[in-house]
């Protein structure tokens, strides 16, 4: 997704740029840009892909100046292309902007501005806001910012300077989220923290309609309206070395690496000392009286964090006994759901800023209903609107396939279930015990698994060749296999299918052939049976199935399948915290021996704040 980075100050202007956005490349883009106010005026360089062609450009040609605004773009309006990249300037190449989120009624904007003489050359959204500012300038560029921004609907992240006046870089933020870094004789704009961090942990998080002034020497904040405003700093206390890769040859692998230690981050505090109870009561701010009002839950979210709320709804419905539906955001709004204000919806999101789960959030509360967020970014505009917020606490993502962010969100699923199952008493007190012990095992047990990654390589790298292969499970076991198919996807690029192992024979048995790999999770004890002879409809056709299962019951699976790995014992509903693991690890070596840009997959955002 795109990233800002802007500067202000006696400092290296391009080289804060070209870092700041560098700490940006994680949220995945397609072109960078940067433009600075140098002795020759307001000059910008853009290039097309990684931000190393950027600085090859500039290499000869510098851009030297003390303040500029640089852009990673991911392209919705128009191909990634140098002209389509940001930062975008007006006809007079006085005015220059860069932009994340999207102007809805840009067209309209176009066609105004084209019919009083601006001419346009690329096809973005951007473009205009370049040019209404410059278009409603009349000597003070906060007021022609003000006057612009009233004329744009949509989303957006705003840096602005012009040659008019080189003293100042103006910022302003309305659904697209933007923070001023506040440094001493220099100020800095990002899109996210880390774009600052390097030189700042000083911080204002501007909220929607908020606009700031940067000079060298200070920093003011104003509404849309041009009234002043104050605003506390927030002290970032968080490290920029928690997110690089300490040693790791991927962001990937070190994620998968860290779950143990974020399993355990997420409940601190949470299960008690004694590790009999759980109790979300001092971080909720829904009361018991209100948890026995709740008629259904609707869990909301896009990709990785659907796959958890997947398990999220068995999780609530198996302990707390309410009726779950799970959605994901960008159809929830759009098919009219059922929302009363006994509805509880719960939104997860690694990030707290992908639009669509921001969206069918805000549609939730506008029907009354109260949310709770699960999300990994505390500050993220999810996690401001909610009502209520379960954070995962898992550090810093930076690899665009989440690892750590999901099985995370598991962690708090399962905290939720048993604060819930608490409250309403549908288990046994005894039985909620047995469940946290289970719960508070896991960071151990995932260990265990990655002592044997090296067994997980040699499966992924036998299976990198196929070009189809099936992910197979029933109960928990099927929504981890979404989650192990969509991941094999994102980074090897391998095509894959998840099926409800009982459904393969209604179709999709039509593909299974000599020699296709086929991955069946077989951790339901319950299910085991079945599991079992749907693994011989797959045999029969000459699949050959690596299985997943539980310890002790290795011997048991082997009689079915061609190989066997097994996930420490622990109870049925929790194992989607442990078989997530080797699904991971497949999926990193697969996308490491196909030779694939493993943190940085084709196409994919990290972050998607766009509808
Ligand atoms: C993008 C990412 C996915 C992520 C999804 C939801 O599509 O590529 O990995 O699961 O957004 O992101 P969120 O930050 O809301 O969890």
């Amino acid at each position: 997704m795109c990233g800002i980075v802007g500067y202000i100050g006696n400092g290296e202007t391009q080289q804060i740029l070209l870092e700041g956005l560098k700490k940006l490349e994680y949220r995945g883009y397609d072109s960078a840009g940067i433009a600075v106010f140098t002795e020759q005026g307001l000059e910008v360089t853009k290039s097309k892909g990684r931000i190393a062609n950027l600085e090859e450009k500039l290499e000869g040609t510098p851009l030297l100046g003390s303040v500029g605004i640089g852009h990673t773009r991911w392209a919705t309006h128009g191909k990634p292309s140098d002209v389509n990249s940001h930062p975008h300037t007006d006809n007079s190449h006085q005015f220059s902007v860069v932009h994340n989120g999207i102007i809805e009624n840009y067209l309209d904007l176009k066609e105004e501005l084209i019919a009083k003489g601006h001419v346009f050359v690329s096809e973005t959204d951007t473009e205009v806001v370049s040019h209404l500012i410059a278009e409603e300038y009349d000597g003070n560029l906060v007021e022609a910012v003000q006057r612009a921004v009233k004329h744009m609907r949509g989303a957006y992240a705003l840096g602005v300077l012009t040659s008019h006046e080189p003293d100042k870089l103006v910022a302003v933020r309305y659904a697209s989220p933007l923070v001023i870094g506040i440094g001493e004789g220099e100020n800095f704009i990002g899109s996210d923290i880390p774009a600052i961090l390097e030189y700042t942990r000083n911080v204002y998080i501007l909220d929607d309609g908020d606009m700031a002034v940067l000079t060298h020497d200070g920093v003011e904040l104003f509404n849309l309206e041009g009234k002043s405003i104050a605003k506390d700093i927030v002290h970032i206390d968080w490290d920029l070395v928690t997110a690089e890769k300490a040693g790791f040859d991927h962001f990937m692998l070190k994620e998968i690496y860290e779950q143990p230690k974020a399993y355990r981050e997420t409940m601190l505090g949470r299960v008690s000392e004694d590790g009999k109870s759980v109790d979300l009561s001092k971080e909720l701010e829904m009361n018991d009286e209100y948890i026995r009002s709740i008629s259904k839950v609707h869990i909301v979210a896009c990709g990785t964090a659907y796959h958890a709320g997947l398990v999220g709804k068995s999780v609530i419905e198996s302990l707390a006994r309410i009726p779950v539906e799970t959605d994901v955001a960008s159809e929830y709004r759009y098919r009219s759901p059922i929302i009363t204000p006994d509805t509880l919806v719960i939104v997860v999101s690694q990030s707290g800023e992908t639009a669509d789960t921001l969206a069918a959030m805000r549609e939730a509360q506008r029907n009354g209903a109260r949310v709770l967020a699960i999300t990994n970014v505390v500050g993220s505009s999810v996690a401001r609107e909610a009502n209520d917020v379960i954070a995962t606490w898992a550090g810093p993502e930076i690899a665009v396939a989440s690892t750590k962010a999901y099985s995370s969100q598991l962690i708090a699923f399962y905290l939720l279930g048993l604060h819930l199952a608490r409250v309403l008493g549908t288990k046994e007190e005894a039985e909620l015990t047995h469940i946290i012990e289970g719960l508070t095992a896991l960071p151990e047990q995932v260990e265990s698994i990655l002592e044997q990654a090296s067994v997980l390589k040699q499966v992924a790298e036998s299976m990198s060749h196929h070009t189809s292969l099936f992910f197979i499970g029933r109960g928990v076991d099927y929504a981890v296999a979404q989650e192990g198919s969509l991941k094999l996807k994102e980074i090897s690029y391998i095509h894959s299918e998840a099926y409800a192992a009982g459904e393969l024979k209604h179709g999709t048995l039509a593909l299974i052939e000599d020699d296709i790999p086929v991955i069946a999770l077989v951790t339901q004890e319950g299910l085991f049976e079945k599991t079992l002879s749907n693994i011989t409809e797959v045999k029969a056709r000459g699949a050959h199935v690596f299985a997943v299962t539980n310890q002790g019951f290795e011997a048991e699976v082997a009689k079915s399948v061609d190989e066997v790995f097994a996930i420490p014992k622990t109870l049925p509903v929790l194992t989607p915290a442990l078989a997530v693991v080797p699904l991971q690890l497949i999926s990193y070596y697969a996308s490491l021996a196909l030779g694939h840009d493993v943190d940085k997959p084709r196409n994919l955002a990290k972050s998607v704040t766009v509808e």
